[in-house]
């Protein structure tokens, strides 16, 4: 296949690139920056130079291939209502173009396993939680793709835990941004709230196979660890770090970690069974635990500020 990928230079995106050309397909890789479009060169992608609010480049773009991966998003929690608008618009403009294009080609878009009703297992038929104020901002996203399976494009929404491992940690990148303002490791409250979470090289494959054998309309949950206790991840953060570990209330988290704070307190324990038997999908790589304990992380801390430092700029 020829798939058009946007995030292509983002934590995600960039496995993904690398496990679609390890697996014989070709890649179009959206790029906003020189540096990003050498990057997608050096692995052996083609660069389609463009951003997120470029739609007539989005549309030509998905137009010439034969499935898209939309990975990019604006992550910017200052204006979050605007970035989640960009990424719908952007999901309207991919898959109107590939509606036209016809051939029920392949749409696969980014979503969250959060987006799910806080502290209730979260399964791929349950919807986003539309009551929520912060989860009904990005949920329609995934409404605004499915649309799309209705018109002879395959969708696929894949919700993503926590994604951690090659230049990513997800939420667990919040305790670190308390780490490095801070000097401790903190949870929030009894720390008995679970992240959900998936090794990045797990991720992508299962943005391979949703492209290659998804059914249209599908949710899928890109999650190996169901649930890790926030405390338990603290714990291990700390004794890798040698700093002490702390309970925090909400108060002191908002403190230091403004807007994200909230992600802090989300309890999210998700199932992925319904994906795995869907995509024949399992989790190879180290368990979020596994891989902290290894201390490879320690490696990545200084390009860990990505998003989880971005929205108090
Ligand atoms: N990582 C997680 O744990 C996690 C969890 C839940 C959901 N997700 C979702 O999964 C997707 C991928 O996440 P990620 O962690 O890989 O994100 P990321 O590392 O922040 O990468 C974001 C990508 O979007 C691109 N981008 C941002 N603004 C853009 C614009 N205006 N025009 C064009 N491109 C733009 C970035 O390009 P530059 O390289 O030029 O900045 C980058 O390639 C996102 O939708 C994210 O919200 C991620």
């Amino acid at each position: 296949m020829r798939v058009f990928v946007t995030g292509a230079s983002g934590t995600i995106g960039k496995a993904v690139v690398k496990e679609l050309l390890s697996h014989g397909h070709q890649v179009l890789g959206l790029a906003r920056s020189d540096a990003a479009a050498k990057q997608l060169k050096d692995l052996g992608a083609e660069v389609q130079h463009g951003t997120l609010t470029d739609l007539d480049i989005l549309k030509k773009a998905a137009s010439e291939c034969d499935g898209v991966a939309h990975l990019a998003f604006v992550h910017n929690m200052q204006d979050y209502i605007g970035s989640c608008a960009v990424d719908r618009a952007a999901i309207a403009a991919i898959g109107s173009a590939l509606e036209s294009a016809g051939g029920n080609r392949a749409f696969v878009i980014s979503s969250g396993t959060s987006l799910v009703a806080n502290g209730q297992l979260a399964t791929e038929d349950r919807g986003f939680d539309e009551s929520d104020p912060f989860r009904s901002i990005r949920g329609p996203a995934e409404s605004t793709a499915l649309a799309f399976a209705e018109k002879g494009v395959r969708v696929s929404i894949m919700r993503l835990p926590s994604v951690y491992g090659e230049g990513g940690l997800g939420f667990v990148a919040l305790m670190l941004a308390v780490a490095k303002s801070k000097g401790t490791i903190a949870y929030l409250g009894a720390g008995e709230n679970r992240w959900p979470a998936a090794h990045t090289l797990d991720v992508a494959r299962a943005y391979r196979l949703a492209l290659e054998i998804g059914r249209t309309g599908s949710v899928f949950h890109l999650v190996a660890d169901e649930g890790v206790r926030t405390k338990d991840i603290a714990e291990v953060l700390a004794r890798k770090l040698d700093v002490p570990v702390v309970s925090i209330s909400q108060e002191e988290a908002l403190g230091t970690l403004g807007l994200m704070a909230a992600a802090m307190e989300i309890d999210n324990p998700s199932s992925s069974a319904k994906t795995r038997e869907d995509l024949g999908w399992a989790a190879v790589q180290p368990s979020l635990l596994d891989f902290l304990e290894s201390g490879a992380f320690l490696e990545q801390q200084e390009t860990l500020p990505s998003w989880s430092q971005r929205q108090n700029e």
